[in-house]
Protein backbone atom coordinates (compact mmCIF):
# COMPACT_ATOMS: atom_id res chain seq x y z
CA UNK A 1 0.00 0.00 0.00
CA UNK A 2 1.61 3.43 -0.76
CA UNK A 3 1.14 5.99 1.89
CA UNK A 4 0.62 9.07 0.02
CA UNK A 5 -1.57 12.18 1.60
CA UNK A 6 -4.00 11.84 -1.53
CA UNK A 7 -7.39 11.37 -0.64
CA UNK A 8 -10.13 9.46 -2.67
CA UNK A 9 -11.98 11.93 -4.63
CA UNK A 10 -15.43 12.45 -3.91
CA UNK A 11 -18.28 10.76 -5.96
CA UNK A 12 -20.41 13.03 -8.29
CA UNK A 13 -22.89 14.58 -5.95
CA UNK A 14 -25.84 12.23 -7.64
CA UNK A 15 -23.95 9.03 -7.31
CA UNK A 16 -22.96 9.83 -3.48
CA UNK A 17 -26.94 10.25 -3.11
CA UNK A 18 -27.66 6.64 -3.94
CA UNK A 19 -27.70 3.53 -2.22
CA UNK A 20 -27.35 0.22 -4.09
CA UNK A 21 -27.47 -2.88 -1.99
CA UNK A 22 -25.24 -5.82 -3.65
CA UNK A 23 -27.17 -8.52 -5.56
CA UNK A 24 -28.15 -11.66 -3.93
CA UNK A 25 -25.83 -14.10 -3.99
CA UNK A 26 -25.51 -17.79 -2.48
CA UNK A 27 -27.43 -17.46 0.11
CA UNK A 28 -30.59 -18.09 -1.89
CA UNK A 29 -29.10 -21.36 -3.20
CA UNK A 30 -31.47 -24.64 -2.85
CA UNK A 31 -34.58 -22.13 -1.72
CA UNK A 32 -37.41 -21.67 -4.27
CA UNK A 33 -37.08 -17.65 -5.61
CA UNK A 34 -40.95 -16.72 -5.58
CA UNK A 35 -39.60 -13.37 -5.25
CA UNK A 36 -37.79 -11.90 -8.21
CA UNK A 37 -40.39 -12.17 -10.48
CA UNK A 38 -38.20 -14.36 -13.08
CA UNK A 39 -39.45 -17.52 -15.10
CA UNK A 40 -39.81 -20.48 -12.70
CA UNK A 41 -39.95 -23.30 -15.56
CA UNK A 42 -37.50 -24.24 -17.07
CA UNK A 43 -36.92 -23.19 -21.08
CA UNK A 44 -38.15 -26.25 -23.04
CA UNK A 45 -35.39 -28.66 -24.21
CA UNK A 46 -35.44 -28.37 -27.66
CA UNK A 47 -34.84 -24.80 -27.31
CA UNK A 48 -31.94 -25.01 -24.96
CA UNK A 49 -30.54 -27.35 -27.09
CA UNK A 50 -31.18 -25.22 -30.06
CA UNK A 51 -29.19 -22.48 -27.67
CA UNK A 52 -26.34 -24.89 -27.25
CA UNK A 53 -26.07 -25.87 -31.00
CA UNK A 54 -25.47 -22.38 -31.55
CA UNK A 55 -22.32 -21.69 -29.50
CA UNK A 56 -19.42 -22.06 -31.30
CA UNK A 57 -15.80 -20.31 -31.03
CA UNK A 58 -16.43 -17.54 -33.68
CA UNK A 59 -19.56 -16.08 -31.25
CA UNK A 60 -17.45 -16.18 -28.36
CA UNK A 61 -14.09 -14.62 -29.77
CA UNK A 62 -15.55 -11.85 -32.12
CA UNK A 63 -17.01 -8.82 -30.54
CA UNK A 64 -20.40 -8.72 -31.36
CA UNK A 65 -22.74 -8.32 -34.93
CA UNK A 66 -26.11 -7.63 -33.43
CA UNK A 67 -28.09 -7.13 -37.30
CA UNK A 68 -29.51 -10.37 -37.53
CA UNK A 69 -31.15 -9.81 -33.91
CA UNK A 70 -32.20 -6.69 -35.21
CA UNK A 71 -34.01 -7.70 -38.10
CA UNK A 72 -35.40 -10.68 -36.39
CA UNK A 73 -37.06 -8.24 -33.43
CA UNK A 74 -38.16 -5.66 -35.82
CA UNK A 75 -39.73 -8.16 -37.80
CA UNK A 76 -41.56 -9.88 -34.22
CA UNK A 77 -42.70 -6.39 -33.74
CA UNK A 78 -43.47 -4.66 -36.96
CA UNK A 79 -41.11 -2.09 -36.20
CA UNK A 80 -37.97 -0.73 -38.47
CA UNK A 81 -34.18 -0.48 -36.94
CA UNK A 82 -34.30 2.95 -36.60
CA UNK A 83 -37.11 2.98 -33.73
CA UNK A 84 -35.31 -0.12 -31.77
CA UNK A 85 -32.57 0.09 -29.15
CA UNK A 86 -31.95 -3.69 -27.68
CA UNK A 87 -30.24 -2.78 -24.11
CA UNK A 88 -28.69 -4.93 -21.30
CA UNK A 89 -31.90 -5.44 -19.90
CA UNK A 90 -34.77 -2.72 -19.88
CA UNK A 91 -32.74 -1.43 -16.85
CA UNK A 92 -30.47 -0.14 -19.13
CA UNK A 93 -33.15 1.39 -21.23
CA UNK A 94 -33.94 3.63 -17.75
CA UNK A 95 -30.39 4.27 -17.14
CA UNK A 96 -30.04 6.14 -20.38
CA UNK A 97 -33.19 8.12 -20.77
CA UNK A 98 -31.77 9.82 -17.78
CA UNK A 99 -28.34 10.26 -18.74
CA UNK A 100 -29.62 12.02 -22.37
CA UNK A 101 -32.80 14.24 -21.36
CA UNK A 102 -32.80 14.87 -17.55
CA UNK A 103 -30.53 17.82 -16.06
CA UNK A 104 -30.34 18.61 -12.34
CA UNK A 105 -33.60 19.69 -11.05
CA UNK A 106 -35.72 18.17 -13.22
CA UNK A 107 -38.87 16.26 -12.37
CA UNK A 108 -39.23 12.68 -13.06
CA UNK A 109 -42.23 11.60 -12.43
CA UNK A 110 -43.44 7.84 -11.34
CA UNK A 111 -46.04 5.79 -9.48
CA UNK A 112 -45.33 5.06 -6.04
CA UNK A 113 -44.34 2.40 -4.92
CA UNK A 114 -42.80 1.46 -8.14
CA UNK A 115 -39.94 -0.38 -10.24
CA UNK A 116 -37.08 0.57 -7.88
CA UNK A 117 -33.80 1.89 -10.34
CA UNK A 118 -36.29 4.57 -11.69
CA UNK A 119 -36.46 6.41 -7.84
CA UNK A 120 -32.05 5.30 -8.07
CA UNK A 121 -31.36 6.78 -11.80
CA UNK A 122 -33.74 9.98 -11.44
CA UNK A 123 -31.45 10.83 -7.60
CA UNK A 124 -28.23 9.60 -9.75
CA UNK A 125 -28.74 12.19 -12.50
CA UNK A 126 -29.70 14.90 -9.34
CA UNK A 127 -33.20 15.20 -10.79
CA UNK A 128 -36.54 15.69 -8.60
CA UNK A 129 -38.12 12.50 -7.97
CA UNK A 130 -41.74 12.88 -7.33
CA UNK A 131 -43.94 9.65 -6.79
CA UNK A 132 -47.72 9.38 -7.45
CA UNK A 133 -49.13 7.39 -4.65
CA UNK A 134 -50.96 4.24 -6.03
CA UNK A 135 -54.32 3.90 -3.23
CA UNK A 136 -54.65 1.11 -0.59
CA UNK A 137 -57.01 -0.99 -3.28
CA UNK A 138 -53.78 -1.06 -5.13
CA UNK A 139 -55.42 1.45 -8.02
CA UNK A 140 -54.71 4.57 -9.39
CA UNK A 141 -56.59 8.43 -9.24
CA UNK A 142 -55.66 8.87 -12.88
CA UNK A 143 -56.21 12.88 -12.09
CA UNK A 144 -53.23 12.06 -9.40
CA UNK A 145 -51.14 11.30 -12.50
CA UNK A 146 -52.23 13.94 -14.67
CA UNK A 147 -51.40 16.70 -12.41
CA UNK A 148 -48.01 15.94 -11.30
CA UNK A 149 -46.95 16.34 -15.06
CA UNK A 150 -46.55 20.23 -15.10
CA UNK A 151 -44.04 22.21 -16.89
CA UNK A 152 -41.06 21.90 -14.56
CA UNK A 153 -41.64 17.36 -15.83
CA UNK A 154 -38.99 16.37 -18.31
CA UNK A 155 -39.46 12.49 -17.47
CA UNK A 156 -42.43 10.05 -16.66
CA UNK A 157 -41.57 6.73 -15.95
CA UNK A 158 -44.46 4.02 -15.67
CA UNK A 159 -44.76 0.47 -15.50
CA UNK A 160 -48.26 -0.64 -16.86
CA UNK A 161 -48.38 -3.57 -15.49
CA UNK A 162 -46.85 -1.65 -12.02
CA UNK A 163 -44.10 -3.27 -10.13
CA UNK A 164 -44.60 -4.19 -7.42
CA UNK A 165 -48.39 -3.28 -7.01
CA UNK A 166 -49.84 -5.17 -10.47
CA UNK A 167 -51.80 -1.73 -11.28
CA UNK A 168 -53.07 -1.08 -15.23
CA UNK A 169 -53.18 1.80 -16.50
CA UNK A 170 -55.63 2.42 -18.78
CA UNK A 171 -55.22 2.73 -22.29
CA UNK A 172 -57.05 6.12 -22.28
CA UNK A 173 -55.00 7.28 -19.31
CA UNK A 174 -51.76 6.79 -20.65
CA UNK A 175 -52.62 8.71 -23.91
CA UNK A 176 -53.55 11.65 -21.58
CA UNK A 177 -50.30 11.37 -19.52
CA UNK A 178 -47.91 11.30 -23.19
CA UNK A 179 -50.57 14.51 -24.06
CA UNK A 180 -49.75 16.79 -21.45
CA UNK A 181 -46.27 15.64 -21.06
CA UNK A 182 -45.70 16.99 -24.68
CA UNK A 183 -46.62 20.32 -23.68
CA UNK A 184 -44.27 20.57 -21.04
CA UNK A 185 -41.89 19.15 -23.66
CA UNK A 186 -41.04 15.91 -21.45
CA UNK A 187 -40.57 12.51 -22.38
CA UNK A 188 -42.64 9.67 -21.85
CA UNK A 189 -41.31 5.87 -20.86
CA UNK A 190 -44.01 3.04 -20.61
CA UNK A 191 -42.40 0.49 -19.14
CA UNK A 192 -43.86 -2.67 -20.56
CA UNK A 193 -41.62 -5.40 -18.69
CA UNK A 194 -44.70 -7.97 -17.93
CA UNK A 195 -45.79 -8.09 -21.42
CA UNK A 196 -47.20 -10.40 -22.53
CA UNK A 197 -48.51 -11.46 -19.30
CA UNK A 198 -50.89 -8.72 -19.64
CA UNK A 199 -51.61 -8.17 -23.46
CA UNK A 200 -51.70 -4.84 -23.29
CA UNK A 201 -49.32 -2.97 -25.12
CA UNK A 202 -48.49 0.66 -27.09
CA UNK A 203 -46.93 -0.84 -29.87
CA UNK A 204 -46.52 -0.57 -32.48
CA UNK A 205 -47.67 2.57 -32.92
CA UNK A 206 -45.48 5.58 -31.20
CA UNK A 207 -45.17 9.07 -31.08
CA UNK A 208 -42.30 11.66 -30.86
CA UNK A 209 -41.99 11.68 -26.68
CA UNK A 210 -43.03 8.05 -26.15
CA UNK A 211 -40.39 5.36 -25.26
CA UNK A 212 -41.46 1.89 -25.03
CA UNK A 213 -39.87 -0.48 -23.04
CA UNK A 214 -39.93 -4.59 -22.75
CA UNK A 215 -37.58 -7.22 -21.26
CA UNK A 216 -36.98 -10.71 -22.06
CA UNK A 217 -36.50 -11.44 -18.66
CA UNK A 218 -39.99 -12.59 -17.72
CA UNK A 219 -41.94 -14.72 -20.13
CA UNK A 220 -39.25 -15.46 -22.07
CA UNK A 221 -37.31 -16.65 -19.24
CA UNK A 222 -33.59 -14.47 -20.44
CA UNK A 223 -32.92 -12.97 -16.85
CA UNK A 224 -29.46 -14.02 -17.08
CA UNK A 225 -28.87 -13.11 -20.70
CA UNK A 226 -29.70 -9.33 -19.80
CA UNK A 227 -32.09 -8.57 -23.10
CA UNK A 228 -34.22 -5.82 -23.09
CA UNK A 229 -35.40 -3.07 -25.80
CA UNK A 230 -36.63 0.45 -26.33
CA UNK A 231 -38.67 1.32 -29.12
CA UNK A 232 -39.39 5.08 -29.94
CA UNK A 233 -38.96 7.97 -32.43
CA UNK A 234 -35.84 7.33 -34.53
CA UNK A 235 -34.29 10.39 -33.00
CA UNK A 236 -34.62 9.31 -29.52
CA UNK A 237 -33.11 6.02 -30.32
CA UNK A 238 -30.32 7.36 -32.24
CA UNK A 239 -29.82 9.81 -28.86
CA UNK A 240 -30.06 7.11 -26.69
CA UNK A 241 -27.46 4.89 -28.90
CA UNK A 242 -24.95 7.85 -28.04
CA UNK A 243 -24.67 6.82 -24.04
CA UNK A 244 -24.20 3.18 -24.49
CA UNK A 245 -21.43 0.96 -23.31
CA UNK A 246 -19.24 -0.19 -26.60
CA UNK A 247 -20.78 -3.68 -27.43
CA UNK A 248 -22.71 -4.01 -24.53
CA UNK A 249 -25.17 -6.56 -25.66
CA UNK A 250 -23.30 -9.66 -25.83
CA UNK A 251 -23.16 -12.13 -28.80
CA UNK A 252 -24.15 -15.14 -26.12
CA UNK A 253 -27.10 -12.94 -25.40
CA UNK A 254 -27.87 -11.50 -29.00
CA UNK A 255 -27.86 -15.60 -29.49
CA UNK A 256 -30.06 -16.38 -27.24
CA UNK A 257 -32.56 -13.35 -28.04
CA UNK A 258 -32.60 -14.55 -31.30
CA UNK A 259 -33.10 -18.54 -30.68
CA UNK A 260 -36.32 -17.23 -28.15
CA UNK A 261 -37.95 -14.88 -30.85
CA UNK A 262 -38.21 -17.70 -33.38
CA UNK A 263 -39.71 -20.10 -30.71
CA UNK A 264 -42.69 -17.58 -29.55
CA UNK A 265 -44.68 -20.03 -28.11
CA UNK A 266 -41.99 -20.26 -25.79
CA UNK A 267 -43.54 -16.85 -23.95
CA UNK A 268 -47.29 -18.24 -24.99
CA UNK A 269 -46.84 -21.50 -23.31
CA UNK A 270 -45.30 -19.89 -20.06
CA UNK A 271 -48.05 -17.19 -19.92
CA UNK A 272 -51.00 -20.14 -20.25
CA UNK A 273 -48.93 -21.49 -17.09
CA UNK A 274 -48.92 -18.46 -15.15
CA UNK A 275 -52.75 -17.88 -15.72
CA UNK A 276 -53.39 -21.42 -14.57
CA UNK A 277 -51.04 -21.07 -11.96
CA UNK A 278 -52.55 -17.97 -10.66
CA UNK A 279 -55.88 -19.06 -10.53
CA UNK A 280 -54.78 -22.07 -8.27
CA UNK A 281 -52.77 -19.73 -5.80
CA UNK A 282 -55.70 -16.75 -5.21
CA UNK A 283 -57.93 -20.16 -4.85
CA UNK A 284 -55.87 -21.11 -1.93
CA UNK A 285 -54.79 -17.68 -0.52
CA UNK A 286 -58.79 -17.19 -0.29
CA UNK A 287 -59.17 -20.17 1.42
CA UNK A 288 -56.60 -19.45 3.83
CA UNK A 289 -58.39 -15.97 4.89
CA UNK A 290 -55.70 -13.87 2.83
CA UNK A 291 -56.93 -11.32 0.58
CA UNK A 292 -54.94 -11.89 -2.76
CA UNK A 293 -55.49 -8.78 -5.55
CA UNK A 294 -54.91 -10.84 -9.41
CA UNK A 295 -53.15 -8.73 -11.75
CA UNK A 296 -52.00 -9.68 -15.47
CA UNK A 297 -48.62 -10.41 -13.85
CA UNK A 298 -46.25 -13.27 -13.14
CA UNK A 299 -46.79 -12.50 -9.80
CA UNK A 300 -49.65 -11.74 -7.17
CA UNK A 301 -49.74 -9.05 -4.58
CA UNK A 302 -51.37 -10.70 -1.29
CA UNK A 303 -52.95 -9.40 1.47
CA UNK A 304 -52.07 -11.27 4.40
CA UNK A 305 -52.56 -8.60 7.48
CA UNK A 306 -54.33 -8.52 10.16
CA UNK A 307 -54.53 -12.09 9.76
CA UNK A 308 -50.40 -12.67 10.06
CA UNK A 309 -47.47 -10.35 10.29
CA UNK A 310 -45.89 -9.64 6.49
CA UNK A 311 -42.08 -9.86 7.95
CA UNK A 312 -43.00 -12.82 10.27
CA UNK A 313 -44.90 -15.16 7.47
CA UNK A 314 -41.84 -14.08 4.83
CA UNK A 315 -39.49 -15.46 7.26
CA UNK A 316 -41.96 -18.52 7.86
CA UNK A 317 -42.00 -19.03 4.28
CA UNK A 318 -38.22 -18.99 3.73
CA UNK A 319 -37.69 -21.42 6.63
CA UNK A 320 -39.85 -24.22 4.52
CA UNK A 321 -37.39 -23.14 1.17
CA UNK A 322 -39.60 -20.13 -0.45
CA UNK A 323 -38.40 -17.04 -0.68
CA UNK A 324 -41.27 -14.31 -1.79
CA UNK A 325 -40.91 -10.57 -1.84
CA UNK A 326 -41.65 -8.12 1.72
CA UNK A 327 -42.56 -6.69 4.01
CA UNK A 328 -43.10 -3.28 1.89
CA UNK A 329 -42.30 0.33 3.20
CA UNK A 330 -45.24 1.98 0.42
CA UNK A 331 -48.23 2.74 2.57
CA UNK A 332 -50.36 0.83 -0.05
CA UNK A 333 -48.30 -2.56 0.29
CA UNK A 334 -48.18 -2.83 4.26
CA UNK A 335 -50.12 -5.72 4.51
CA UNK A 336 -48.97 -6.91 1.48
CA UNK A 337 -46.66 -10.21 0.45
CA UNK A 338 -45.84 -10.43 -2.96
CA UNK A 339 -45.18 -13.84 -4.73
CA UNK A 340 -44.05 -14.71 -8.00
CA UNK A 341 -46.16 -16.89 -10.06
CA UNK A 342 -45.41 -20.33 -12.05
CA UNK A 343 -47.06 -23.62 -13.20
CA UNK A 344 -49.99 -24.82 -10.88
CA UNK A 345 -47.77 -27.68 -9.72
CA UNK A 346 -45.42 -25.28 -7.99
CA UNK A 347 -47.94 -22.89 -6.83
CA UNK A 348 -49.58 -26.08 -5.14
CA UNK A 349 -46.81 -26.78 -2.98
CA UNK A 350 -46.22 -23.45 -1.89
CA UNK A 351 -49.53 -23.15 -1.36
CA UNK A 352 -49.25 -26.10 1.37
CA UNK A 353 -46.25 -24.48 2.39
CA UNK A 354 -48.04 -20.96 2.93
CA UNK A 355 -50.55 -22.98 4.69
CA UNK A 356 -48.01 -24.38 7.08
CA UNK A 357 -46.48 -21.06 7.72
CA UNK A 358 -50.11 -20.06 8.99
CA UNK A 359 -51.17 -22.56 11.36
CA UNK A 360 -47.03 -22.34 12.61
C1 LIG B 1 -41.46 -3.05 -13.93
C2 LIG B 1 -40.11 -3.62 -14.19
N1 LIG B 1 -39.33 -3.06 -15.13
C3 LIG B 1 -38.11 -3.53 -15.38
C4 LIG B 1 -37.60 -4.62 -14.70
C5 LIG B 1 -36.19 -5.06 -14.99
O1 LIG B 1 -36.09 -5.81 -16.10
P1 LIG B 1 -34.68 -6.20 -16.75
O2 LIG B 1 -34.34 -7.55 -16.22
O3 LIG B 1 -34.96 -6.22 -18.20
O4 LIG B 1 -33.67 -5.16 -16.40
C6 LIG B 1 -38.36 -5.24 -13.73
C7 LIG B 1 -37.81 -6.39 -12.98
O5 LIG B 1 -38.33 -6.90 -12.05
C8 LIG B 1 -39.65 -4.73 -13.46
O6 LIG B 1 -40.42 -5.26 -12.53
Amino acid sequence: MRATRARIPKPAPGVEAVERLSEAGNERSGLVPLDRNERVSPLPDAVLEELRAGIDSDLLTGYPVLDDAYAELGAALGLPRERLLLTSGSDAAFKAIHQCYVRPGDRVVMLSPTYAMYDVYARMFEADPLGVPIDDDLTLQPERLLEAVTPETRLVLLASPNQPTGTVLAPELLDAVIERAAAAEALVLVDEAYYPFSAATLLPEGGPNLVVTRTFSKAWGLAGARVGFAAADPEVVRTLYKVRSVYDITALSAHCLRVVLAHPEVAADYVSEVDAGRELLVERALAAGLEPVPCPTNFLPVRVAPRVDPAALVAALEQRGYLVKGPFGAPCLRDFIRVTLGPPALMASFADALDQALAS
